[in-house]
């Protein structure tokens, strides 16, 4: 059997080192805003959504290079997503992947614009990708997908909902929505796209969105679950953030064991899922089962 912890290190340390390779000097009167970009993204993180995507391109035989600026500039939205979320006029909170957040360190007007620019940077690093790709149309694709569940009908959307929902008590339903979006989206663009660039048929990438909107779904039920139980120094960020805000989540509205219990039986779906493509991945399902578990 695979050592998992060894291969998590090496694999994330490589995801790590692909992020960082594109990201931007700091140079010119606007240096400042560069900075903020690159402490945001070098504070560190899980590098989920990237390794995820790169797993999936391995999975369906794909190379690794293709897909390197797309992992850089999947990381990078979610990093613009945290920045953002972290603002005053969001969830107002001042510590983030073990430092001082973004707005904290160098005032608001710099976090609003250090994420406006992480999403940006984000498409021009994926376009050059495509540009510079052996096969266009599959990067084009992949970067339709990442646009898309980017946007209004995917992460943002999911935000927006959960900003609005703040203070109004929600059922399971209408927290599905607001995960599946808000955390969902970015998840299945990420193995979504790395199937794509690997030439994964249409019904393939159906199957991957599926097992990705689970994955999704029970890793922000166990976000929220951190947010209570969750050591600050571990997490890197603050706990009871969402007691704060005033935010309905899987935990108050069912309590810790069933919440639980909700991502387990997620995990197992999309390992059951992932299982009946027929391409057993050994390390993606033992990291499916480590996210259940996970501690950070
Ligand atoms: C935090 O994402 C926000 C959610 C979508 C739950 P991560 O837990 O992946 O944050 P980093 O990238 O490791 O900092
Ligand atoms: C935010 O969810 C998900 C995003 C799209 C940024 P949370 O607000 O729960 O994320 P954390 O707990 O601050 O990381
Ligand atoms: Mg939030
Ligand atoms: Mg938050
Ligand atoms: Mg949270």
């Amino acid at each position: 059997m695979m050592e998992f912890n060894k291969e998590f290190k090496e694999r994330t340390a490589w995801a790590e080192k692909v992020v960082k390779e594109f990201l931007p000097e700091e140079t010119t009167k606007q240096k400042l805003v560069m900075e903020a970009m690159n402490y945001s993204v070098n504070a560190g993180g899980k590098r989920l959504r990237p390794l995820l995507m790169c797993e999936t391109v391995k999975m369906f035989g794909g190379d690794t290079e293709n897909v390197k600026p797309f992992m850089a500039a999947i990381e990078y939205i979610h990093t613009y997503s945290l920045v953002h979320d972290d603002l005053p006029a969001m969830d107002n909170d001042d510590y983030r992947r073990g430092r001082k957040t973004t707005h904290k360190e160098y005032g608001e007007g710099m976090g609003v614009l250090a994420g406006d620019a992480l999403l940006n940077y984000a498409f021009e690093t994926a376009i050059d990708g495509v540009l510079k790709s052996d096969n266009p149309a599959r990067a084009a694709a992949a970067l339709s997908v990442i646009a898309h569940k980017a946007g209004i009908y995917g992460m943002i959307g999911g935000q927006t909902v959960d900003i609005m929902s703040e203070g109004k008590p929600q059922t399971k339903d209408s927290l599905d929505y607001i995960n599946e979006l808000k955390t969902g989206a970015l998840i299945e663009a990420s193995m979504m796209a790395g199937a794509i660039l690997a030439g994964a048929t249409q019904s393939e990438v159906d199957v991957i969105e599926k097992i990705a909107s689970n994955i999704g779904l029970a890793f922000q039920i166990k976000d929220d679950i951190l947010d209570v139980t969750g050591d600050e120094e571990e997490i890197g960020k603050p706990v009871h953030s969402d007691e704060k805000n005033n935010k309905s989540t899987y935990v108050n509205i069912m309590g810790i064991d069933e919440a639980a219990k909700e991502v387990k039986r997620l995990s197992t779906e999309a390992e059951e899922c992932l299982k009946s493509l027929g391409k057993e991945d050994e390390f993606l399902l033992m990291l499916i089962d480590w996210l259940t578990s996970r501690k950070k």
